[in-house]
C-alpha cells in the first residue's frame, strides 16, 4: 500500500531529495505563521478589504512590489545553493543536473517574477501621479 502511494507520488514529487523535503517542511511552516499572524492579530478583514480588494493604483502598485520582493527572496535562495556549490572546486553538493535546474528557475525567476513585477509595480504607482488629476 503504501509503495503505491510512493511510486504514485514520485510521478508528480521529487521525493529523496532532503533539500525538497527541507523546503517542503519550510513552505508549511511559513504558511502555519501566516494564517496565525492573521489570526491572532485580526487582520483577516483588513487584508481583504484594504489590500486584496482595492482599487488604489498605488496600493496595488505596493502589491506588485511586495510580490517581487517575496520572488527576490526565492531566486536568491537559488543563487545561494548555486553560489554553495561553487564555492569549492569538484565541491559534490547538487548533483549536475539539479544544479541546471536551479540555474534556470533562479533566471527565469529573477527576470520574469521579480524584475518584471517590480517594474510594473513603480509603473502602478508612478504613471497615474504623472498623468494628470484624478487619482
Ligand atoms: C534581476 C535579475 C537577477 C538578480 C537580482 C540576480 C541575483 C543574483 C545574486 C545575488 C547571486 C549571488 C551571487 C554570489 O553570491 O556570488 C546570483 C548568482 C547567480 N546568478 Fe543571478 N540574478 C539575476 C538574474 C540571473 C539570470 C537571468 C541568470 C542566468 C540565466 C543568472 C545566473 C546566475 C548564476 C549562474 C549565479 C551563480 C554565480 C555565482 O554565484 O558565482 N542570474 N544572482
Amino acid at each position: 500500500m503504501l509503495e503505491n502511494v510512493k511510486s504514485f507520488a514520485s510521478h508528480f514529487f521529487v521525493t529523496g531529495d532532503p533539500l525538497i523535503y527541507g523546503a517542503d517542511v519550510s513552505i508549511g511552516l511559513t504558511l502555519l505563521a501566516i494564517l496565525f499572524v492573521l489570526t491572532y492579530f485580526k487582520k483577516w478583514g483588513l487584508l481583504w478589504r484594504e489590500w486584496l480588494t482595492t482599487v488604489d493604483h498605488k496600493k496595488i502598485g505596493i502589491l506588485y512590489i511586495f510580490s517581487a520582493f517575496l520572488m527576490l527572496f526565492r531566486g536568491g535562495v537559488d543563487a545561494l545553493l548555486m553560489r554553495t556549490q561553487l564555492a569549492v572546486p569538484e565541491f559534490q553538493f547538487m548533483q549536475p543536473d539539479h544544479y541546471n535546474e536551479i540555474f534556470t528557475t533562479h533566471g527565469v525567476i529573477m527576470i520574469l517574477f521579480m524584475a518584471m513585477p517590480f517594474m510594473f509595480g513603480l509603473f502602478n504607482v508612478v504613471v497615474p501621479l504623472r498623468s494628470g488629476p484624478g487619482t
